[in-house]
């Protein structure tokens, strides 16, 4: 029974065991159970994959799941709102996946809560379960995650997934990372500081596409700007073009967590480096496994 609230909660060998029962989930080899167990999901931000394909790996595994999705967080902005509703849902359900606008909320319930809660997202601040997909896929396609060369482009400041994937990196040395966005949108002070790896910060992707393995491509954040004459000022600041992506190496990935709005252009979808749809089909397998080794067994 463990809590996941950031990416940082697993060592190496912790993700590299994950990602082989995944691999075993999808073989068919291993079937996660969960029977008579009850997740509970907690989402107080709308959410699409995240919340469906959390149900269904809990579904598919034999448990049960309630929950809510609604975005009147507003009203709950109080901690102390937010502490009356962990308690009364864990008596409920053996685990609870947790998405807030928040920072710092999937933490906050965490040390309320005595059953292992899972952060599905916390305000700007980590999104761990999305940044374990995103770099499973990177296993899947290039069969190491070791020494590659990323680019990410777009709101690296609101960005959570950003955050979870840019901390994941730390565990395996990639070559470079490019951190490509608009100077409103780079990412933090906070987040650069804890990074192990050479890192380049940049406006432009395309002054370095064609040296890419990966890029990791985010929407901007839009319902995280305290301003929206600020939003207004960058919201169309960046956008992925097929005359870019041209230019990339043919065994090279476009990654997006989704929701994607307009920062990629459509038709990038048919062309072989577009790898989001995949990227998002990985979400019920590695969720499943990852419920079951925080549920089964205790
Ligand atoms: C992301 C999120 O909620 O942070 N969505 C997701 O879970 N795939 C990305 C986003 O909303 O832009």
């Amino acid at each position: 029974m463990r809590d996941v609230i950031s990416i940082l909660d697993f060592s190496k060998s912790e993700v590299l065991e994950l990602f082989e029962l995944t691999d075993e989930v999808l073989s068919g080899k291993f079937k996660p159970r969960l029977e008579g167990k009850i997740v509970a999901t907690a989402f107080f931000e709308p959410s699409t994959r995240t919340a469906l394909s959390f149900t269904s790996a809990a579904l598919s595994a034999g448990a049960k799941v309630l929950g809510f999705s609604s975005d009147e967080a507003t009203s709950v902005s109080k901690g102390e709102n937010l502490a009356d509703t962990i308690r009364m849902l864990e008596n409920y359900a053996d685990c609870i996946v947790m998405r807030h606008k928040l920072d710092g909320s999937a933490k906050f319930a965490a040390e309320i809560a005595k059953k292992p809660v899972i952060n599905a997202g916390d305000g700007k601040r980590e999104h761990p379960t999305q940044a374990l997909i995103d770099m499973y896929t990177v296993r899947k396609l290039f069969g190491t995650m070791e020494g590659l060369t990323f680019g990410f482009l777009g709101d690296l400041r609101y960005a959570r997934t950003v955050n979870s994937m840019l901390r994941i990196l730390t565990m395996f040395r990639p070559r470079m990372v490019y951190l490509i966005s608009p100077p409103q949108l780079r990412a933090r002070a906070e987040i650069l500081e804890e990074l192990n790896y050479p890192v380049k910060e940049l406006t432009d992707v395309r002054d370095i596409i064609g040296e890419l393995d990966v890029l990791y491509v985010t929407r901007i954040q839009r319902e995280r700007f305290l301003d929206e004459d600020e939003y207004e000022k960058v919201k169309e600041s960046y956008r992925l073009e097929y005359r870019t992506v041209e230019k990339m190496k043919r065994d090279s990935a476009i990654l997006h967590p989704l929701p994607r709005v307009s920062e990629i252009d459509r038709r990038i979808d048919s062309m072989p480096q577009a790898k989001y749809f995949l990227e998002a089909s990985y979400a019920v397998p590695l969720r499943s496994a990852l419920l079951h080794e925080v549920m089964a067994g205790d």
